[in-house]
């Protein structure tokens, strides 16, 4: 029996890309870089199986361009990458891979977290332009995080992995989320609060909330508003969760302390003023980027594949 034909968008991890090639027939060879869109269409024209990432834009022309696509995993717990409709309508099943990200991105957050507060990047270009000259009363005071109240938007997975953390710190947490969920962890340490107190009183808040229409630019001018000037901002979700122009004017106006930013409205690009701005930390998209994380991510594309192409339900399905 000839292999199933799949194209894979990105190059993975070197244990997926070992597990690919024992299992299925690439139609084209993956690189580091993004796909241009002319060769995203080829690699899909003979392809009964995909694994995107969240840079490939999966729209109704991509899906037409392969009439044997019987499923599409993508590379991520997030698929705004996907138009769902399409895909629905054309039967080709869609998959992501929650849980196995939830941890790593809920460690990363608190690494932006912290590294706003306390200064951390700021320090260490500090010391590497070699310029230190020994101990301040006064250098580089940074703020609190212990007992401070962490706001969280959106109590899906990674948001009560972030709450969880924070007990660690005595930090009660409010959190805001289309309605009230179980979370664990002792009574009124983690609760439920509209939207706006949320903002009022949080010192750091943390988005995590999935990109919808009804989440795109959540944090609007309007909201930012509402934030304290004391407060930070953390996202590891998705850039247009945040009007990223309204965030670089409260942070200049002193409206806001800072910003932890792993995420971007229009990626690879931000705004330049993100980059002069000190009291911002910004990443390259690294929430679920540990080596660990990100194989497990593959493994869980290739089981679901695996499963649609031979008949059984997917395990981690979409659409
Ligand atoms: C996701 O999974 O949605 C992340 O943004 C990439 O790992």
């Amino acid at each position: 029996m000839p292999h199933p034909t799949l194209y894979v968008a990105r190059l993975l991890p070197a244990p997926v890309m070992t597990a690919i090639t024992e299992r299925f027939q690439l139609t084209s060879s993956p690189h580091v870089e993004p796909p241009r869109r002319t060769d995203l269409l080829d690699g899909f024209r003979q392809a009964t199986a995909a694994i995107c990432t969240l840079t490939e834009h999966l729209d109704a022309e991509v899906l037409d361009a392969a009439p044997s696509l019987r499923v599409v995993a993508n590379y991520a717990v997030g698929y705004n990458n996907i138009d769902l409709d399409a895909a629905r309508s054309r039967g080709v099943i869609v998959t992501n891979t929650p849980d196995v990200l939830t941890e790593a991105t809920a460690d990363l957050t608190w690494a932006l977290l912290f590294a706003v507060a306390r200064r951390v990047a700021e320090g260490d270009h500090f010391m590497r332009a070699g310029t230190w000259g020994g101990w301040e009363p006064t250098q580089m005071l940074g703020a609190d995080v212990f007992g401070k109240t962490l706001g969280i938007m959106g109590m899906g997975r990674i948001g009560r992995a972030v709450a969880e953390r924070a007990r660690g710190f005595t930090m009660p947490v409010l959190y805001w989320s289309r309605r009230p969920v179980p979370v664990p962890g002792p009574d009124n340490q983690c609760l439920w609060a509209p939207f706006e107190e949320v903002l009022a009183r949080a010192d750091f808040l943390s988005l995590h909330v999935p990109l919808t229409p009804e989440t795109h630019h959540l944090m609007s001018a309007g909201a930012l508003r509402q934030m304290r000037p004391t407060a930070f901002l953390i996202n590891t979700s998705r850039g247009s969760v945040v009007d990223e122009g309204a965030l670089v004017d409260a942070l200049t106006e002193g409206r806001l302390a800072g910003a932890g930013l792993d995420v971007y409205e229009r990626e690879p690009e931000l705004h330049p003023a993100l980059l002069r701005l000190p009291q911002v930390v910004v990443l390259p998209h690294l929430g679920s980027a540990t080596l660990s994380t990100r194989v497990r991510m593959g493994m869980m594309c290739i089981e679901n594949i695996q499963a649609v192409l031979e008949g059984r339900p997917a395990l981690n399905r979409v659409v």
